[in-house]
Formats: C-alpha cells, structure tokens, sequence
C-alpha cells in the first residue's frame, strides 16, 4: 500500500498502481514534487470549486515525463502517427515534457480525459485560453510546499487569494527569470502574459 492515494484515477488503473507507475518513472524528489502539486491542486479546487479529486489526479501526474530521456522524447515528436508539431524540435526538454509528455500519460496510465491532458499540455507553457484546471496545475507546481525560491510566500498569498492573480504573477516572474538568464521565451508563454500577466485597466 502506498502512503499517497488518490480518490480518483480517472483511468482503469487503481490508486495504487497508478501511485506506483508514476513513482517508477522518477526519481524521489521528483515524486515528492508531484505530491505536494497534487495535495496544493486539491486545496487550489477546493476554493475555486472545482473538481478536488480531478485537480489532485491531474497535479499528481503533470511531471510523469519529466525524466524521460532526449531520445525517446525526439522519436514521439518525429513519429508522424502521433501528430506533434514538428516545430517541437527546436525546443528542449523543458517545453516536451508537458506538451509530449500526453503521450506517455496516455499509453503508460490509460488517462484520456481531455481536462486532464490538456491541463498537462499547458503545465509549463501556459496558454493564452486556460481552463480553471489549467490555472489550477500551472500554479500549484510552482507554489508546492517543497518551493523555496524567494518570493514564493508572496506567489502563495496571491495565489490562494485570487487564482487569476497568481497565474499573472507565476508568468511575470518567469519571463522576468528567462530574460536575466538570456534563456529562450516560447511564444506561448510570451503570448499567455499579455492576457495573464498585465494589470488590468482600472
Ligand atoms: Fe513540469
Ligand atoms: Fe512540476
């Protein structure tokens, strides 16, 4: 029996299988991550009404391809049958594990809910459209207990007050982040602050 378990699925898997695919596919501090994504989605769901057991599932999973190797990760972008914008190949791992990381969500733990999917698609990137389950992922994988950044009680405090608020400031701070470091903005991320990020006309 595991120590974590989830109420739903949303796949033939039982909690525990499912508990043990996704630990199996990472190191432990990876999976420790993963679980406080989850119980923060939960908390995040629970204020912003939305599905508990769905938040906590999909924050649970959004990194389960996050150690796949460069390779694997090339062959699934390059296999025409699955679809990928061949664009992918000019980014890195960063960006493949949320986006190509739906594949192997769906043939490794049988999970096909659109939601759930889509939510891990835009984990890392965000989107100019985001769901509540979207916002819900997005931010609860960079407040999670195990973050110690500095700044991250102040992204808490705005998150938990306004879930909106915290997607903006998770997306400024990031883009704040990649351009000090001279590292490569996707354009979706660019394109999700200025519907996310700007302070709204008064
Ligand atoms: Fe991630
Ligand atoms: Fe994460």
């Amino acid at each position: 029996m595991n120590d974590f378990y989830l109420n739903k699925t949303f796949s033939d898997l039982s909690s525990d299988l499912l508990v043990n695919k996704v630990r199996a596919n990472m190191d432990e501090a990876r999976f420790r991550h993963c679980q406080g994504v989850s119980i923060t989605a939960r908390k995040l769901a629970k204020l912003n009404n939305y599905d508990e057991d769905k938040a906590a599932l999909a924050g649970f999973i959004h990194d389960y391809a996050k150690q796949v190797a460069n390779d694997e990760f090339i062959r699934v972008i390059k296999d025409p049958k699955n679809n990928f914008n061949q664009d992918l190949l000019n980014w890195n791992r960063a960006i493949w594990h949320g986006i190509v990381g739906t594949y192997f969500i769906k043939r490794d733990l049988s999970i096909t809910d659109s939601e759930i999917l889509t939510a891990i698609k835009r984990h890392t990137t965000g989107d100019v459209e985001m769901t509540t389950l979207d916002k819900i992922v997005f931010v609860a994988d960079y407040i999670e207990p195990g973050r110690s950044f500095s700044g991250v009680d102040e992204a808490r405090e705005v998150t938990f007050s306004n879930l909106d608020a915290g997607v903006g400031y998770e997306l400024a701070h990031t883009l704040q982040f990649l351009a000090n470091n001279r590292q490569k903005i996707y354009p979706k991320t660019l394109a999700a602050y200025n519907v996310w990020g700007i302070k709204k006309e008064k």
